[in-house]
């Protein structure tokens, strides 16, 4: 029974993925710092798997409770690094605070997997380190180019220290870089829970469609795309957990080709913000109104994955159709309302 320590395992995709590490046989310990969660994530995944992780509340950028984690709990035989902050938008405001944490916490794992011999890691990139492609779709081997946002940055200079460790240890990693994940686990016991007035879109969305927000505002519809506004390629949380457990299997399985391997982790097919919007009204009968205002900063224009990498090495898709995506995503919406009253 192999024993993965995931950071950040009360997080949105954190949480997921430990439901289907569970589900796959696994023993989770899970570290989170409630910054951008909460501990009661656990109670909705004992609910879903009948059993729960090993719970540490820890910042991973403390050093010292990180190697008393690694010291106490056993072997462990791979880490799965979800520890982070994400928002393209906060990260501009906020640039110091995202190289801080994304940065420190990543050395601090990193510098403790070598300290204790763990050799396996699976990495959380993301599609920002590819900012604005000029050609599209965009494969692994798509040119990383200087980043539109702080967030972005982290993310590059993160596999960058991957890549110069692995060089030199007997690491092997795998990142994965996301597009936009979306969704909720389809129990409805989990999901996407934002802090205050929500970063992403379909969070916004579904709060909208409770009543919790008076309308969306869509940043800008001036871009060069066929309505204006941004294009992404939105993938389901589920299937992107998923796709971790495909990773680490083939990592547990020695199948790696290489020390290190990337992976995009999408669709392949771009949604604008426009057809997100209409598609989540006709996939739920509840219209979104909306209003266009300017352009957030550190937004890219339109990007979407050629995911046939993933699909050939790791034997993975994204194939849940979008309208039970986002019925997934405004099911939870609804149970968070009952819940919260
Ligand atoms: C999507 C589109 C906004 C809110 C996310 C994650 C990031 C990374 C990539 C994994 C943009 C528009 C948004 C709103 C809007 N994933 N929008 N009104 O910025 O693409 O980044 O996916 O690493 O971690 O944060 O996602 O949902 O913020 O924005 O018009 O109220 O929706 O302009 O075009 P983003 P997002």
């Amino acid at each position: 029974m192999s024993t993965i320590l995931v950071t950040g395992g009360a997080g949105y995709i954190g949480s997921h993925t430990v439901v289907e590490l569970l589900n796959a046989g696994y023993q989770v310990i899970s570290i989170d710092d409630y910054s951008n969660s909460t501990p009661a994530v656990y109670d909705g995944i004992e609910k879903i798997c009948q059993k729960k992780p090993l719970i540490k509340e820890i910042d991973c950028t403390d050093k010292l409770l990180m190697s008393k984690c690694f010291q106490s709990n056993g072997k462990i035989d791979a880490v799965i690094h979800f520890a982070a902050s994400k928002f393209v938008g906060e990260s501009v405001e906020q640039p110091l605070r995202y190289y801080r944490n994304n940065i420190d916490s990543l050395l601090t794992v990193l510098e403790l997997m070598e300290e204790f011999g763990v050799g396996k890691l699976v990495f959380s990139s993301s599609c920002t380190v590819y900012g604005q492609a000029k050609s599209l779709p965009v494969t692994e081997e798509s040119p990383i180019v200087p980043a539109t946002s702080p967030y972005g940055n982290t993310k590059q200079i993160c596999e960058e220290m991957i890549r110069d460790a692995i060089a030199v240890t007997p690491l092997n990693a795998i990142s994965l870089r996301y597009f936009n994940p979306i969704g909720a686990h389809p129990s409805a016991l989990i999901g996407e829970l934002p802090q205050g007035v929500p970063q992403n879109i379909l969070p916004f969305i579904t709060q909208t469609a409770i009543g919790k927000r008076k309308q969306l505002q869509v940043f800008g519809n001036d871009y060069n795309t066929p309505d204006g506004s941004c294009i992404r390629d939105y993938i389901y949380v589920v299937d992107l957990a998923k796709a971790h457990v495909a990773a680490l299997s083939r990592m547990m399985a020695n199948e790696q080709k290489r020390g290190y391997e990337v992976f995009n982790l999408g669709t392949g097919r771009g949604l604008s913000v426009l057809e997100l919007v209409r598609a989540f009204g006709e996939a739920t009968g509840v219209p979104i109104p909306f209003e266009i205002i300017g352009r957030r900063a550190g937004d890219i224009e339109q990007i979407w994955a050629d995911p046939s990498k993933a699909n050939r090495e790791l034997g993975w898709c994204a194939d849940t159709p979008i309208h039970k995506v986002l019925q997934s995503a405004w099911s939870w919406e609804q149970r968070l309302n009952e819940r919260c009253g």
